[in-house]
């Protein structure tokens, strides 16, 4: 009789024990065995244990404390589809007919030079500050000369190749669905940028932009842009600036940030409670020159990869 309660004690302590594991692995998944999107060629990971650490900081902290801080161009957006470059915001504006044939090329040839200088391995974000001031500065006096109407931005983003990387449906309807806020933060240009995601059908109500917008006169026609300047390699003051935002959010204290440049791991400079931060970086260019220090700086690196398939994955254990 003793022995069989011995049994029954032994045998219920091994359910137990058993399903506390169970529990815990479910919460806190092994990365190549449990989210097997992170076996794809394209996922580089200095760290795995850190960023399962991350991971697993991340599903306890549930969706009341996560939200989302993402750049736009070429990590929202595709970097390429098919073997052909996919536009940024203002590349949709550059390609337009709104644009002369002269003005493109002007536009076009600053693109040559200063996109050599945001990419080149070899210069500090010091180095390239002064350069991304230029031309931005320069690429917007053209955009002004050109007396851009808005009322044709609908046009041109439909005409355009911009597409938003795969998956883009599942990652903005699941942020919705669980209200967690998403703070995009662009270097582009926010008109334009608003008009491909809502024309994506995902400009819900919890997303919010920041981004270079343009002034327009009283007959819709371009003057100037408003606010200070965010370029490349200034999203650490315009994080600052945007402060406001993140103190409503003060229990958001769980980060999933996402971004293809060195500029954007400044992006969450503004939030005052950090509690975990998982950093994923798109590596779209110059990739076995700049791999080391993305995988040094990211925690995550997505090497030419065109999908939200292990953001997805990661919101799929939280949400
Ligand atoms: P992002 O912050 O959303 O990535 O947007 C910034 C991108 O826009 C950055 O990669 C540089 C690019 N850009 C152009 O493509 N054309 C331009 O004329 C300028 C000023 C920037
Ligand atoms: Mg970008």
């Amino acid at each position: 009789m003793q022995a069989l309660r011995l049994w029954t004690l032994l045998a219920t302590y091994a359910v137990a024990v058993g399903q506390n594991q169970g529990q815990k692995n479910q919460e806190c998944p092994k990365l190549n065995a449990q989210m097997p999107e992170f076996q794809k060629k394209t996922v580089h990971i200095k760290d795995p244990e850190r960023v399962e650490e991350i991971i697993c900081g991340l599903i306890k902290g549930g969706a009341a404390k996560l939200q989302i801080i993402t750049d736009f161009d070429m990590t929202l957006s595709r970097f390429s589809y098919n073997g052909k470059r996919c536009p940024t915001c203002h590349n949709i504006i550059d390609n337009s007919k709104l644009i002369t044939e002269e003005c493109r090329k002007k536009l076009l040839q600053l693109k040559e030079t200063y996109y050599a200088i945001e990419i080149d391995p070899a210069l500090t974000i010091e180095e390239k500050y002064p350069y991304m001031v230029e031309w931005y500065n320069k690429s917007h006096a053209l955009l002004i000369e050109q007396g851009l109407q808005k009322d044709k931005f609908a046009e041109i983003v439909r005409e355009s190749d911009v597409m938003l990387k795969e998956g883009y449906e599942n990652f903005f309807d699941k942020l919705s669905e669980h209200n967690i806020p998403v703070f995009i933060f662009s270097a582009g240009i926010g008109d334009i940028l608003e008009e491909v995601i809502h024309q994506a059908g995902v400009y819900h109500s919890n997303v919010k932009v920041v981004s270079n917008f343009m002034d327009f006169d009283e007959n819709g026609i371009l003057k100037g842009f408003k606010g200070e300047l965010i370029h490349v390699y200034n999203k650490h003051d315009g994080a600052l600036k945007n402060t406001e935002y993140f103190k409503q959010l003060k229990d958001n204290s769980n980060i999933i940030l996402l971004g293809d440049s060195q500029g954007d791991l400044s992006m969450a400079d503004g939030v005052a409670n950090v509690e975990h931060i998982l950093k994923i970086g798109y590596l779209n260019d110059k990739v076995d020159e700049l791999l080391e220090k993305y995988m040094d700086s990211y925690d995550i690196v997505l090497v030419k990869d065109e999908s939200l398939e292990v953001a997805n994955s990661i919101l799929q254990k939280i949400l």
